[in-house]
């Protein structure tokens, strides 16, 4: 919605400025900012039309009433959420699929329904994440599952170390 803001001032500078170049006669070096100053708007202009564009085409944000969080903390920000995801995936060596699956019926392009529960990886992945908590909380001196789960000492690396099935 940022962007539409962005653009509206835009277009009305556009006007503005047309009207203002109406009457002749400016001096020369006036007449040429005057010029420069269009282009500059419509550069603007353009580059908030691609904007809302590439925004229009961005896949929805997920659906918030959609969640299905059981032990991690709730007030995670998106970011800090992927950020977690990314860990557990890059620490355990796989990839999104290994947990999660697709939307049904099949859309393209492919979109994940993270809020589903339907394979057992993610199951015995929202236990391993509660034992971390635990661990962390009871042994580590963490005051809060949301430290622990943002910053643990122990993890899913300490046991799986790339590997989804730990290798002793
Ligand atoms: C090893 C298993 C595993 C992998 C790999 C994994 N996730 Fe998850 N993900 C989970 C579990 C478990 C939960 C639910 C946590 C809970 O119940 O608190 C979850 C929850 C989520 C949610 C929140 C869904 C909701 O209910 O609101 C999102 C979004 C998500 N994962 C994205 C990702 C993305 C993106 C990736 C790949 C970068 C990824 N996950 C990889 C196990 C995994
Ligand atoms: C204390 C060691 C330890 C930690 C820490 C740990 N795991 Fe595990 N995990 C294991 C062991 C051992 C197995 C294999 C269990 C078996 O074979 O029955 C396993 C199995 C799994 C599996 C099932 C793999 C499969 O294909 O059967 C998933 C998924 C998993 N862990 C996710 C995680 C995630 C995510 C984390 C971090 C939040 C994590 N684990 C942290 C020890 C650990």
């Amino acid at each position: 919605m940022f962007l539409l803001s962005s653009v509206i001032p835009a277009i009305g500078g556009t006007r503005i400025l047309a009207i203002n170049n109406i009457p002749s006669g400016k001096e020369p070096e006036t007449a040429h900012l005057m010029h420069l100053n269009s282009k500059i708007v419509t550069l603007g202009l353009l580059i908030s039309l691609i904007g809302l564009g590439v925004a229009a085409t961005k896949p929805p944000v997920e659906d918030p009433e959609k969640s299905n969080l059981k032990v991690l903390p709730k007030k995670l920000s998106d970011n800090q959420m992927d950020m977690i995801m990314e860990r557990i995936s890059r620490q355990l060596g796989v990839t999104c699929e290994y947990c999660h699956v697709p939307t049904k019926p099949d859309v393209f392009p492919k979109r994940m329904d993270f809020a589903s529960d339907e394979k057992t990886e993610k199951l015995i992945a929202r236990r391993m994440i509660r034992m971390c908590i635990q661990i962390n909380r009871k042994y580590f001196a963490f005051k809060s599952d949301r430290e622990a789960v943002l910053n643990p000492k122990v993890s899913c690396r300490t046991c799986h170390r790339g590997f989804p099935r730990p290798k002793f």
